[in-house]
């Protein structure tokens, strides 16, 4: 597992800048274009998410961080369930500002802040969740994202990352191959005004690790009780763990 990795980027700090930089460009459109090009069906991936880790949501005075936030639709949907209010954190400054919109407009009570999830500004085991939708596979460098993770996860917190992955039925993964491939660049660049962030998308997730792969790097990385389940034919996998 390394990171992932933008055409023309020459190592991780230009990968992260591309990275940034893209999701800055699509911002204004990100939720517009997410919405249609997944059908909604992104938003049952979210609540599945949140059912997972609702009893630690309920839990008083939890302290949850849904990293690469983007537009903060997780950070609402966790915070609804939420018995203290939740933080989310992002390194791309738009994508923060079109969440503070929304989460104001919905009158949620989550706190955001910028930052890099390889390096995040929290002291060591001060967080009982952490979670990651879509975020997971854009980092630079995986190991490292996973690390961080457990650096600031208390002994017994969970982990949680919804992101893309391989469905596992040929005939599904050469159809759904041809939508995110041949389909999704046109559909995405159109509705975002971006080409490359809808070329990026599939070629990420071409490139991320499958769901077992994953599951054995977070294992490797102090995680346990490592789990995962394919969501939509395996079009996206939800992978949990706990921090020990
Ligand atoms: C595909 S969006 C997902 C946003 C949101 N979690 C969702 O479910 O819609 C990926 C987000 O991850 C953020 N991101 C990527 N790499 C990051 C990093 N190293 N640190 C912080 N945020 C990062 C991007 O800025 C972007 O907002």
């Amino acid at each position: 597992m390394k990171g992932t990795t933008p055409a023309g980027a020459r190592d991780e700090h230009e990968a992260a800048v591309w990275v940034r930089g893209m999701f800055g460009r699509v911002a204004h459109r990100y939720d517009l274009a997410n919405h249609l090009l997944s059908f909604n069906i992104d938003r049952f991936w979210r609540a599945r998410t949140v059912a997972r880790v609702r009893h630690v949501l309920e839990r008083p005075g939890a302290r949850v961080l849904d990293m690469c936030c983007g537009t903060g639709d997780l950070v609402l949907a966790l915070d609804r369930y939420a018995a203290s209010p939740v933080m989310g954190s992002d390194f791309c400054h738009p994508m923060l500002v079109a969440a503070r919109r929304k989460i104001g407009r919905r009158h949620g009570r989550a706190a955001l802040f910028e930052a890099d999830a390889l390096q995040l500004p929290l002291a060591p085991a001060v967080l009982d969740l952490v979670t990651v939708a879509f975020g997971f596979r854009n980092l630079a460098n995986y190991e490292k994202g996973l690390l961080e993770m457990r650096r600031v996860l208390r002994p017994g917190g969970i982990v949680a990352i919804l992101e893309f992955s391989q469905p596992p039925n040929p005939a599904f993964r050469a159809l759904y191959g041809f939508y995110s491939r041949c389909i999704l660049p046109r559909l995405g660049g159109a509705l975002s005004g971006s080409r490359d962030a809808y070329t990026y998308l599939p070629e990420s997730v071409r490139k991320f690790p499958g769901a077992a792969e994953l599951a054995a790097g977070m294992r490797k990385a102090g995680f346990t009780s490592v789990r995962y389940e394919l969501l939509t034919g395996g079009i996206v996998a939800l992978h949990l763990g706990e921090a020990c």
